[in-house]
């Protein structure tokens, strides 16, 4: 089956598929979308399971409400990014994933600058982004790139923000739906702590690493860390 795609009307915006169709070729790997609500979405193999996407409006607009109501300066990633009045960062997220903590950081007032490596998780970002004309989106800018060739020439950023995908050894109740889908396509990702490495070489302030609350720090020197239910946050701060 390799990519299947949905028979789309002509005025439809499709993601460039070069490299996605050569990416399923070369790994056996099939995957199917659908078109929903304008925009692309993966379907899952497991029949009654909704399709995975990004609803790049929705999610912006429920954080932005969520922020009038609670302050930014008490959420556990606006901490580990820095956030302060008067203070909001440029951030380089080097694993956009599905966009969640992108978008949270955006509705924090943060510019970012998110990039994303795997060919199916791109198609479904740019998809999503041409489907939204969110305000917010003038602070943001993607970059369908690996970070490894990314992160040799770019100029330093004041945040290098990090969220690999990892083996939960510590989720006895297994990885929630969508990333166990997500996880069936993408694999993990075994280069992790050379990325991190790399990444603390551009970092002019702080790398944040995201990780499960319970597991090992993924690259060794002192950090602050913020605990939250599942998830820690791991800061190494730079002294340039
Ligand atoms: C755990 S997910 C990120 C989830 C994301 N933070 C979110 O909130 O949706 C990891 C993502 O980063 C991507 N990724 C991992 N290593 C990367 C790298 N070196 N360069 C670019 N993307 C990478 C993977 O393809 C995957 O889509």
């Amino acid at each position: 089956m390799g990519l299947l795609l949905p028979d789309l009307s002509p005025d439809f915006f499709l993601p460039a598929t070069t490299g996605l169709t050569d990416f399923c070729l070369q790994n056996q790997l099939d995957v199917e979308f659908e078109a929903l609500n304008g925009q692309l979405w993966l379907k899952s193999n497991i029949p009654k399971e909704r399709p995975i996407g990004i609803e790049v409006d929705e999610t912006l607009n429920r954080h932005t409400q969520f922020f009038k109501k609670s302050s930014v300066y008490k959420d556990n990633l606006a901490r580990a990014l820095g956030i302060k009045p008067g203070v909001r960062p440029h951030v380089l997220d080097l694993t956009g994933g599905l966009l969640g903590d992108t978008l949270l950081m955006l509705a924090m007032g943060a510019q970012v600058t998110t990039l994303e490596r795997h060919p199916v998780v791109r198609f479904l970002i740019e998809s999503a982004l041409h489907n939204s004309s969110h305000p917010l989106l003038a602070n943001f800018q993607f970059v369908a790139n690996d970070a490894a060739s990314f992160l040799e020439t770019c100029s330093p950023y004041d945040v290098i923000f990090f969220d690999p995908m990892f083996e939960d050894a510590n989720h006895k109740a297994g990885p929630k739906k969508e990333m166990r889908i997500f996880r069936e396509v993408v694999g993990s990702d075994l280069d992790a702590m050379e990325i991190a490495e790399k990444a603390q070489t551009r970092a002019l302030k702080r790398l944040v690493i995201k990780r499960p609350r319970l597991s090992q720090t993924l690259i060794n020197g002192e950090c602050l860390q913020y605990q939250g239910k599942s998830t820690r946050y791991d800061v190494y701060l730079m002294f340039k």
